[in-house]
């Protein structure tokens, strides 16, 4: 529910609050997020004058803003958001530089709307509600020192306490202006200490949980890799240091973004913190023509007094509900059976089907074909782009193995990397500009690959012409959408000098521009985002494949941190878990069949390992399993 009075706030779940105000000069102070207080439609007003800071005389470094309010210094208050330039010297949430090359900007309170609907950010993913619920909270800012008008959205989700917000800038001046900044988050607090909780890795090391005591100074979640990554997921809580996994405050926020991004916590000297959300602001700058809007992508926030156990089940429930959507959304997801650690790029027809008859005897029902099906793909050395058969090692194509593969009773599924290119393809050597790099430069290579321009709309229709063209004639079930490189020499040919701050974000667009048409056209088909394991893992691509792969790391005890860090935020139907051989291929390790199964439980459950090359015993042991999970 939204209240608003005389110039008050107040979003209310059935156990949070959000409240904040505006001033008599029109800054935004936040008052209050945390447990909920019950307010009356008329008593909104009240609550805030007692909330709101008692401003009586400046502080020794003091910086006075505005002579209207004489002893209002911006750094000492808590801001619902924050520019650079007025006095408030914390990492603000928007920066703009104007045409004559001044930043600073002064964004004062204009109107406010609501909307009877969850409002969402252009071109980006947006949490939704069913049949039209929903409300949203539209703020508008004006600054003085330019047209630039900010809009700070809101929405709020009743059923999980969660609330979403992004922002929308609009240009309505004559002159262009860099956006060099738009978080989607920020929220300033009265707490003097945090324990901030935040997952890192690497290949294979996903979502390490890692916990910092922040007292003074500033910490900073951050990636640059060009997605959300396995070095730094942009999901980010924070509590109280007493708060308990059932017992005390807690907050998060995660992002609905699959980019750049960037999380950060600043303790300030007198017991402020502020923590911040939103697009890694050093990749991005961004020119914001006349007429044109920006809107950063959406933040989901969130605050349990029942700790960090409360936290998780509100985004679990969040992401399941208002994330996932179609035809997957609630449906038992099939048990699987994966080629690749069973075959790697040796696929051939043959061992294919006597891998998928032997699954379907012990009562598995899709069966995935991994990479190494197309164009001379005998290794990780070339074809990426070239998405036609490989017809030494399928005789009948895709078209005649789907067919056999569906006789059995599995469902069909196909591996693809459609975002990238092989410098050994058809495809670069007719489109050598296709590729992300600087011309003229050598360029890095990333498992012999290199990344697709998804700036570019004729690079994105040839990949939806591609990938249609495989999925229909495939009659595929089930995609495993993988993306194994980093972004390096981050420029598009395709567009000018100043724009290519743009590149990183306009990237992401793409993607999602792709994913969006593809689950569009093939709305029946089963999605999995894979990115060299869990390198993608975010509600951005949830919000299109409701399921991830979660680690190449199958070995059950590494899964076992792996599996616990990715639950904090993501539900168990969105992780993909698969029981492999032992001993194991990432590391080595020897572990008996019932741990390994036991692990991958605690997920979209498959197997990856050649079950024809096992004893008949332990065939046994997987269609028992098999039947477990199920039931
Ligand atoms: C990386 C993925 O994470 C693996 O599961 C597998 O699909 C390979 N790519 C195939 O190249």
């Amino acid at each position: 529910m939204i209240i608003v009075q005389d110039g008050c706030f107040a979003l209310q779940t059935p156990h949070t609050s959000y409240i904040f105000r505006k001033d008599a000069a029109g800054n935004l102070l936040h008052l209050y997020y945390g447990e909920k207080i019950e307010i009356e439609e008329e008593g909104l007003a009240k609550v805030c004058e007692i909330m709101a800071p008692v401003i009586t005389n400046q502080n020794g470094c003091s910086l006075i803003a505005d002579t209207a309010q004489p002893n209002l210094c911006l750094d000492d208050v808590c801001l619902e958001i924050s520019s650079r330039g007025k006095g408030d010297m914390r990492e603000p949430y928007v920066e703009l530089v104007l045409a004559d090359g001044s930043s600073t900007s002064d964004f004062r309170y204009e109107n406010y709307r609501i909307e009877e609907s969850l409002l969402t950010p252009e071109g980006l993913p947006g949490a939704y509600e069913e049949k039209g619920n929903g409300q949203s909270l539209v703020i508008t800012l004006a600054d003085r020192n330019s047209k630039v008008k900010l809009e700070l959205v809101y929405g709020v989700m009743e059923d999980c306490d969660c609330l979403v917000r992004y922002g929308r800038l609009v240009n309505s001046g004559e002159e262009t202006v860099t956006v060099n900044r738009l978080m989607s988050m920020q929220l300033d607090m009265e707490a003097g200490v945090l324990k901030i909780t935040d997952f890192h890795g690497d290949w294979a090391r996903e979502m390490a949980k890692n916990e910092t005591i922040l007292r003074q100074g500033k910490y900073v979640n951050d990636t640059s890799v060009g997605f959300s990554s396995n070095r730094a997921n942009p999901l980010f809580i924070w509590a109280d240091t007493e708060t308990t996994q059932e017992y005390g405050d807690c907050y998060a926020v995660n992002l609905l973004y699959s980019g750049n991004h960037r999380e950060s916590a600043q303790a300030g000297g007198h017991g402020k913190m502020r923590i911040l959300a939103g697009m890694n602001p050093d990749y991005l700058c961004w020119q914001l023509e006349a007429g044109e809007a920006f809107c950063s992508p959406q933040a989901v926030l969130t605050y349990s007094h029942q700790g960090y156990q409360g936290v998780s089940g509100q985004l679990h429930y969040f992401v399941r509900e208002h994330i996932v959507r179609g035809e997957w959304k609630h449906k038992e997801r099939p048990i699987l059976i994966n080629s690749w650690e069973a075959m790697y790029f040796d696929v051939q027809e043959k061992k294919i089907l006597k891998l998928a008859r032997t699954a379907a005897n012990a009562g598995m029902e899709l069966f995935v074909l991994d990479d190494g099906w197309f164009g001379k793909r005998n290794s990780d050395a070339s074809s990426l782009g070239d998405w036609y058969d490989n017809k030494e090692k399928l005789p009948t194509g895709l078209a005649g193995l789907s067919e056999k593969i569906h006789k059995l009773g599995l469902k069909f599924g196909i591996w693809v990397e459609p975002e990238m290119v092989s410098e050994d393809s058809d495809l670069y050597r007719k489109h050598p500009d296709w590729a992300v790099r600087i011309p003229g430069q050598e360029h890095a290579l990333g498992r012999n690959q290199m990344v697709l321009d998804l700036t570019r709309e004729e690079v994105r229709n040839y990949i939806i012409e591609s990938m249609s063209d495989v999925f229909s004639r495939g009659k595929v079930d089930y995609v495993k959408w993988d993306m194994n490189r980093s972004i390096t020499e981050c420029y598009s040919v395709a567009l000018p000098s100043d724009r290519q701050g743009e590149v990183f974000h306009r990237y992401i667009l793409g993607v999602y521009d792709l994913y969006e048409r593809l689950t569009s056209e093939f709305p029946e088909v089963l999605f999995e985002s894979c990115s060299s394991g869990g390198g993608r893992f975010d509600p951005g691509m949830l919000y299109y494949a409701p399921q991830g792969w979660t680690s190449d790391d199958s070995d059950a005890i590494e899964r076992l941190k792996i599996q616990y860090g990715t639950s904090l935020c993501y539900p168990i139907s969105s992780m993909g878990s698969h029981v492999s051989v032992i001993p194991n291929h990432q590391v080595f390790r020897k572990t008996p069949l019932h741990t390994r199964a036991n692990v991958a439980y605690f997920g979209t459950f498959g197997y990856e390992l050649d079950v024809t090359k096992i004893p008949e015993e332990d065939r046994n042991v997987i269609a028992s399993q098999v039947e477990t999970y199920k039931k």
